[in-house]
């Protein structure tokens, strides 16, 4: 069902919240408690449409799952035990967990089906499949390794070593879980770091994982068919989804807001640390670890920011963030210049075209090449328009911030995807001060 939303310009935003928990680490949670033996707990998981599409795969190849009145349960199998699952596994607009389970499922001795929403099935696949088929699974795809796409797991897996050609934390955690369940040393190289959650979480279960880092490149070597018992896991609140809120903050007029106990694993803070380079009051406090993961409040205010260069070297620890970036750039003095944003093309949407589009009709002046974006600050933003979010959350919470500081409210053709990674965005806006129907 289509929800339009409308955002309106808002008065000072102040208060202090939490924001759901991380998207990354919960699928990996559910993913990872399942291949324990014994029951895994879970707080903090976020309850979105993309992680419960994990969870339901999960469920559908025997893994036991119920929710508490303050806990997920997992009832985890043991490495390998997961069962044939009798029906597709339908994973929404989720291409973490579609990309993650077919690492699972390519090294368990059945055959499984996979499948998504109209976003979904535009999205690469192939990124995954390639390594995958090294382990010995086989894959029958549509045209391109497009979904829907079945995978026949290799029933004797043989480990690999594989440089990954794209940085992507997707492919490198698909590789890990196909590891999981394959005898000896699989290693994955990567030359440009991505988010650690899956080695992070894999040595807290305690899984045989090695990482050595070598300047800026690392080899992360995996020992499968190990047999660990189920652990407890506290999830923390999502960088990605507090960047719309402390975006919000920084660009409306005498705004303070805490945010608390946000993941601040250093693979995931491009942003925050863009946003200081632009002149941000934006403060990491109380800064704390658990279970390997580097946690905050975030406290930010209004400022007057500048516009600046964001160097490709930084893409991957902000890859979600471009989207909100660029709408705090639209109210920066000058030029904020984005390079390296290749992979912004293969997300839910086309990102670089839809922010582009979203800013152009929303009377802003910008430039978009194959990788890169130049967005010019103004003062006043006109607004006024509706913006095409192309099934993208992260482009509709991205505009909706933009009308809280443009002239004429700015219209969202639909706001329904925001429940793919943030639901109760609008309240939780609108609770600190904003203003969105
Ligand atoms: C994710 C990795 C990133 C990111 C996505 C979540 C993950 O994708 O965009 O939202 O949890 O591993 P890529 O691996 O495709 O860069």
């Amino acid at each position: 069902m289509i929800k339009p939303l409308i955002s309106r310009r808002a008065g000072k935003l102040s208060g202090e919240i939490t924001v759901p928990g991380d998207k990354s680490i919960s699928h990996r949670a559910l993913i990872l408690a399942s291949q324990a033996v014994g029951q895994s707990e879970i707080t903090g998981l976020l309850e979105s449409e993309d992680v419960i599409h994990t969870a339901k795969a999960l469920e559908l190849m025997g893994v036991e799952i119920h929710k508490t009145k303050d806990a997920w349960r997992i009832d985890g199998v043991g490495t390998g035990g997961l069962s044939e699952p009798d029906d597709i596994l339908y994973m929404g607009n989720s291409g973490t967990g579609t990309r993650l389970m077919m690492g699972l499922c390519a090294t368990h001795g059945f055959t499984s089906f996979f499948s998504g929403d109209k976003s979904l099935i535009k999205r690469p696949m192939l990124r995954a499949i390639t390594p995958l088929k090294k382990f010995g699974a086989e894959f029958i795809t549509r045209e391109k390794g497009l979904l829907p796409l079945a995978v026949i797991g290799a029933k004797n897996p043989m480990p690999i070593s594989y440089e990954l050609p794209v940085a992507s934390a997707q492919v490198k955690s698909a590789i890990l879980l196909a590891a999981l369940n394959t005898p000896g040393k699989t290693t994955v190289i990567e030359k440009t770091p991505t988010r650690d959650h899956s080695e992070l979480m894999m040595k807290y279960f305690g899984f045989d994982i090695e990482v050595k880092k070598n300047g800026g490149a690392r080899e992360i070597t995996l020992t499968g068919q190990a047999e660990i018992g189920p652990k407890k896991v506290v999830v923390p609140g999502d960088p990605s989804s507090a960047a719309f809120l402390v975006v919000a903050a920084l660009i409306v007029p005498g705004s303070e807001i805490i945010i608390k106990n946000v993941c601040i694993n250093p693979e995931r803070i491009g942003l925050y640390t863009s946003l200081q380079e632009m002149g941000a009051k934006l403060e990491f406090l109380n800064t704390r670890e658990n279970a390997g993961e580097k946690i905050a409040d975030i406290a930010a205010r209004y400022s007057e920011l500048t516009g600046t260069e964001i160097p490709a070297a930084r893409a991957p620890s902000m890859i979600d963030e471009y989207p909100i970036l660029s709408i705090a750039a639209a109210r920066a003095n000058g030029k904020t210049i984005m390079l390296g944003l290749e992979e912004l093309r293969v997300k839910e949407s086309d990102r670089l075209t839809a922010i582009a589009e979203g800013l152009k009709v929303s009377g802003m002046e910008v430039m978009a090449s194959e990788n890169s974006l130049t967005v010019t600050g103004a003062k006043n933003i006109p607004g006024g328009k509706t913006i095409e979010t192309h099934m993208d959350h992260r482009i509709a919470m991205s505009f909706a911030v933009l009308g809280m500081v443009s002239e004429k409210p700015v219209t969202i053709n639909d706001g329904a995807m925001i429940d793919t990674s943030f639901p109760g965005f609008v309240e939780l806006v609108n609770g600190v001060g904003g203003n969105i129907e």
